[in-house]
């Protein structure tokens, strides 16, 4: 009888798995985080999208000569971003001109890229692969090379119902994927969602300070209002948002990021300046040097005091979210 009923189970377990391949996959807003911005009714996430998506994301035929894949820049150990490098290395190890920031809760981002040079998700993954610094590859080409690998007409049709790979599908894949890529179980969330002793008191008042100081910017759930601002580091040539509007009010001024994971995602700022979370807070403290268009929340530096600085420390650690890193589902398989 028990034998029989064992089986049952292992037959039902393997129609379910089989099932998986087509049915949703669920995207899970965090409770506490605010309604996405992404337009998920345009691009349904299921299973075999995610899954194609992630092949894609680790699939090196993305750049010209098969050597570098989305994952070779945002590496899942370091929150996917690249790991000790300040400006993030390419094809023929070209070096790019800015630190590659994390790819998480993209679900919620208005814009991307540190100038918010990109409003569309889903035609995102067009900037890095036609960068001659990053993968050096035209995205029509990718298309073909793509439609030459056994595998993945099969996919496509899995995922799309086609076997007919196209640009927008591949785009369409590559969002499913990265969209997936949430952090929200940090121990700051765990407090966040009822837990009062997920941080220490010193951690408590860690997050006090920078709602107070930090928040103006670093604000909400995500730790960034994605406003782009300067925040009076020293500049050099790169104008930031200017790029994108000319705008002369937009010099200067970035990506406000977010703060989650800071322990896995150094160095820090657009250009990977800093190597330590202690030196960016001397920043704010002592190291703010004018230019147009700084921020007047950061003009006289924020006052700090070492206790202070401390505990802002201290709470940051909380926002680091271990599971995220470790997910097998966002792993090369
Ligand atoms: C050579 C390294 C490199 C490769 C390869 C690369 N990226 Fe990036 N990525 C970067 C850098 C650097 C930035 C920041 C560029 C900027 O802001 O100007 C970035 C930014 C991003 C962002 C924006 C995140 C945000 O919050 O604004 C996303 C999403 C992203 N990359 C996804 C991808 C995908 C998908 C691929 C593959 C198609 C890819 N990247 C390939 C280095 C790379
Ligand atoms: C005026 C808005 C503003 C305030 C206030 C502010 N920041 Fe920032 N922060 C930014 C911007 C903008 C950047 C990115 C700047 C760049 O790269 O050029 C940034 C970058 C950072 C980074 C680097 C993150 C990364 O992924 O590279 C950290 C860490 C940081 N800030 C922490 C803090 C802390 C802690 C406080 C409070 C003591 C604070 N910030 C106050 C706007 C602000």
């Amino acid at each position: 009888m028990k034998k029989v009923f064992f089986l049952f189970v292992l037959v039902a377990l393997s129609a379910c798995k089989k099932d998986d391949t087509t049915t949703e996959l669920t995207f899970v807003k965090p409770v506490h985080f605010p309604e996405p911005t992404y337009k998920f009714e345009n691009n349904r996430i299921t299973r075999a999208g995610f899954e194609l998506g992630r092949i894609l994301f680790y699939d090196g035929d993305l750049s010209r000569d098969g050597s570098i894949s989305c994952g070779s820049c945002h590496l899942q150990s370091a929150a996917f971003t690249h790991h000790g490098h300040d400006v993030s290395h390419g094809i023929d190890d070209r070096i790019g001109s800015r630190n590659a920031p994390p790819v998480m809760n993209l679900a919620w981002g208005k814009t991307f890229f540190w100038d918010g040079g990109v409003h569309d998700l889903d035609l995102f993954a067009i900037a890095p692969i036609e960068n001659p610094l990053e993968m050096d590859e035209t995205f029509a080409n990718v298309v073909s090379k793509l439609k030459k690998k056994a595998v993945y007409p099969p996919l496509f049709q899995k995922a799309f119902g086609t076997t007919e790979i196209s640009g927008p599908l591949v785009l369409k894949a590559l969002s499913q994927f990265q969209l997936m890529l949430v952090s929200a179980e940090s121990r700051y969330d765990k407090f966040r969602l009822g837990d009062t002793n997920a941080l220490t008191a010193d951690e408590k008042t860690g997050l006090e300070l920078v709602k107070t100081k930090c928040g103006n910017c670093h604000a909400g759930e995500l730790f960034t209002d994605d406003s782009f601002r300067n925040n009076g580091i020293q500049h050099f040539g790169d104008k930031g948002r200017f790029r994108i509007t000319l705008n002369d009010d937009d010099a200067y001024k970035f990506k406000v990021p977010s703060l989650r994971n800071l322990q896995y995602t150094a160095p820090y700022m657009h250009d990977g300046r800093f190597l330590t979370l202690d030196a960016v807070v001397e920043h704010y403290r002592k190291g703010v040097r004018q230019s147009p268009n700084i921020d007047p929340s950061v003009s006289n530096g924020i006052s700090i005091t070492d206790d202070e600085k401390q505990k802002i420390l201290t709470f940051l650690s909380a926002l680091n979210d271990e599971n995220f890193i470790r997910n097998k589902e966002f792993s090369e398989q």
